[in-house]
């Protein structure tokens, strides 16, 4: 029988660290929870405020505390929420901004993470999660299958939304995806969106709703989301913290669940060298397969746009 240890390490104390714990204790499948942060009394009272939860969890004997690098060695699974967030402001500046910073924090992390193991299936969610994910992959000994960048899982579960609302059903019966670049470029796949398997072109008539859906309005309102939502909140961390939880479960329990997420490619549509979101096989071991779907001459091109966006950010940080 496979032996499941359920330990997960959050690294990053902030807002989408403490919410990825609250995500992490509402999955009821871990039995410790290690919080760190450079700011050790923000990652203590994080973990001591989540442990008072646990009274009334389903699972209440988790244990959740501060931790260190040391922890991440029997740990199952590692978040990776440490560095700059996106700001609210006048101007909103893109997660393309983060990038020279948060690439120096994936460098710290990964060379403290690195001694202690090399088995644990990483998550990460810093941004730019693509360029994020790509240092991480690329720069170190670690098993690139091993990584796993969020990607556009969020924003596949932004249109799900988005169009569940339009058809009046359970967003988990809207099926689809956004891929490539989570941010300005990520791309809706709208030849594969169906709603409870019945293809959109059907859709109003099956499901009796006068819906004329604005595609790129859509799109837009996706791509704008998070920076929407900044502007709101000052910061965003339900959405991102949820997937996190998706990932963790279809790693805890092996389950082969095919998720839009963060990869670097090897030649998937010509691509190379950048990490961008495709559908993945999700498995204990972190990315079990990168599927290569059919996609239209047009979603082709602009999954070679978003290639192209990503490329020029690491160009220009030597990366
Ligand atoms: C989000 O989209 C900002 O990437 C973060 O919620």
């Amino acid at each position: 029988m496979r032996s499941i240890n359920n330990k997960v390490v959050v690294i990053g104390a902030g807002m989408v660290g403490a919410a990825v714990v609250d995500a992490m204790l509402s999955l009821c499948l871990v039995s410790e929870i290690a919080v760190i942060d450079r700011n050790v009394q923000r990652a203590e009272g994080v973990a001591l405020d989540a442990s008072h939860t646990t009274s009334f969890a389903y699972s209440p004997n988790v244990h959740v505390h501060a931790g260190t690098f040391a922890d991440c060695a029997d740990a199952q699974i590692v978040v990776i929420a440490a560095g700059t967030s996106v700001q609210p402001g006048k101007v909103v500046h893109d997660r393309l901004s983060l990038a020279a910073s948060n690439a120096a924090v994936i460098r710290d992390t990964m060379a403290e993470i690195c001694p202690y193991t090399t088995d644990a299936v990483l998550i990460v969610v810093s941004n730019p999660v693509d360029i994020v994910t790509y240092v991480a992959q690329n720069e170190f000994n670690y098993p690139r299958d091993h990584i796993i960048g969020t990607g556009t899982l969020l924003d596949t579960a932004r249109l799900r939304r988005l169009i569940a609302e339009e058809y009046a059903v359970d967003t988990k019966n809207v099926h689809g995806y956004i891929l490539g670049e989570h941010g300005d470029t990520a791309f809706a796949v709208w030849s594969m969106v169906s709603i409870a398997g019945v293809s959109l072109p059907d859709a109003a008539r099956i499901f009796r709703r006068p819906v004329h859906l604005d595609r790129e309005a859509l799109v837009r309102e996706v791509r704008q989301a998070g920076y929407h939502i900044v502007q709101l909140k000052g910061y965003t961390n339900a959405g991102v913290a949820n997937s996190v939880g998706r990932i963790a479960k279809a790693v805890m329990l092996h389950e082969r669940s095919v998720l839009p997420v963060s990869t670097t490619l090897t030649g998937e549509y010509g691509i190379h060298d950048v990490a961008l979101s495709l559908p993945c096989v999700i498995t204990d071991q972190g990315i079990g397969q990168v599927l290569e779907i059919p996609l239209s001459p047009e979603e082709q091109e602009q999954m070679h746009q978003c290639a192209e966006r990503l490329h020029t950010v690491l160009q220009q940080l030597d990366i």
